[in-house]
């Protein structure tokens, strides 16, 4: 926010909020207004401030915090914030986005998780407030703490999106496997022969089936197979027909996600994946296999050991749909470990499935 808001906003909180007496005493001595859409006495900059957020942290498809929602607090002189923890709802976290309207200087120091917090006035943080305690310093100085506090209730994996904004170069990225041309033509072929023909399953997700004697499948599919099979030295499973899990196109489409599961496992062989990936957006959707963000890179493609390993996406909240060719296999423990022994990259993983 620019300092011209900041200013109108500590003159709304002090002069027509504070002086008029609309804020409530709610212990610490601090004092507390719940900002409810459609109260004329919250300035409207308050709500584009929020959409800013949303908008850029990618929120608009989670749940407003429904208990202490949106708050304008004011810890005057004696004041201070007790250690706690804010209350979750079931598996989604109590989250806020706390923006600094006036901060004591030199005095009064904010603290999440045992961390003192970076507070600087126009700008804002990020709390995990269902899972860090936080607290403060009392406030020995003459001025005020002035903030605006928007909640959410976030999924787990949102919250760590957001709070270590981190790719992990490389992980389980096995390296580009079609160029750029390649990668378009496959891309078009999607969005111009197949999005009505994905038949829709669950969570808004479209899948379809590949099979060899389908006239409907690129010929390029079957090429970028077999070049992938042979890069990982499993040439000898290209032929093997019946038991196999299917090869599908996947789908995700805006608003949509994959939800945790895992495929079907038939001991002593497991299941694994190799997924291309075809187009992906840049917000949301990411990729997680067993609580680890994916390395995705469109034109490039990954290993899932996916009836070994949890695995999902999060959230689309793009308008490009995450497209992808995966194809399936069943191998034994020992050999998947050996696909996945490589120490020097992203392809290790350092659990292996014998003993
Ligand atoms: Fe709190
Ligand atoms: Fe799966």
């Amino acid at each position: 926010m620019t300092e011209e808001e900041r200013l109108s906003l500590l003159k709304w909180a002090e002069k027509d909020m504070r002086d008029r007496g609309k804020l409530t005493i709610i212990g610490n001595k601090r004092e507390h207004y719940i900002l409810n859409e459609g109260d004329p006495t919250v300035l409207p900059i308050i709500w584009d401030i929020r959409n800013r957020i949303i908008q850029r942290e990618g929120l608009s498809f989670y749940r407003r915090e429904p208990i202490l929602r949106d708050f304008l607090a004011y810890i005057p002189t004696g004041g201070y914030i007790h250690k706690h923890t804010d209350r979750n709802e079931k598996e989604l976290i109590h989250s806020r986005f706390n923006v600094f309207i006036q901060v004591p200087e030199n005095d009064m120091t904010t603290y999440y998780a045992n961390k003192k917090v970076d507070t600087k006035e126009c700008c804002y943080v990020l709390s995990r407030s269902g899972l860090d305690e936080h607290y403060t310093d009392i406030n020995k100085t003459e001025k005020a703490r002035v903030i605006i506090s928007y909640g959410f209730l976030l999924p787990f994996q949102k919250l760590q999106e957001l709070s270590f904004n981190i790719k992990l170069k490389g992980q389980y990225n096995r390296g580009n496997i079609l160029d750029e041309t390649e990668r378009l033509t496959l891309k078009n072929w999607v969005l111009t022969n197949m999005m009505e023909k994905a038949r829709a399953i669950d969570h808004n997700r479209f899948d379809y089936t590949m099979k060899k004697e389908d006239p409907d499948i690129h010929p390029l599919v079957w090429v970028i197979k077999e070049r992938l099979f042979k890069r990982e030295g499993i040439e000898e499973y290209l032929c093997v027909e019946g038991k196999w899990p299917r090869d599908f196109l996947g789908i995700v489409p805006n608003g949509a996600n994959i939800p945790k599961h895992r495929d079907q496992d038939d001991p002593p062989l497991h299941q694994i994946r190799f997924n291309v990936f075809i187009q992906l957006p840049k917000e949301g959707c990411y990729t997680y296999y067993a609580n680890i963000q994916v390395d995705a890179v469109e034109g490039s493609y990954v290993l899932c050991r996916s009836s070994v390993d949890e695995h999902w996406t999060t959230v689309n909240q793009e308008s490009l749909e995450r497209i992808s060719l995966s194809f399936g296999l069943m191998l034994p423990a020992s050999k998947i470990d050996s696909l996945t022994s490589d120490t020097t990259k992203g392809t290790y993983l350092n659990y292996p499935l014998s003993k």
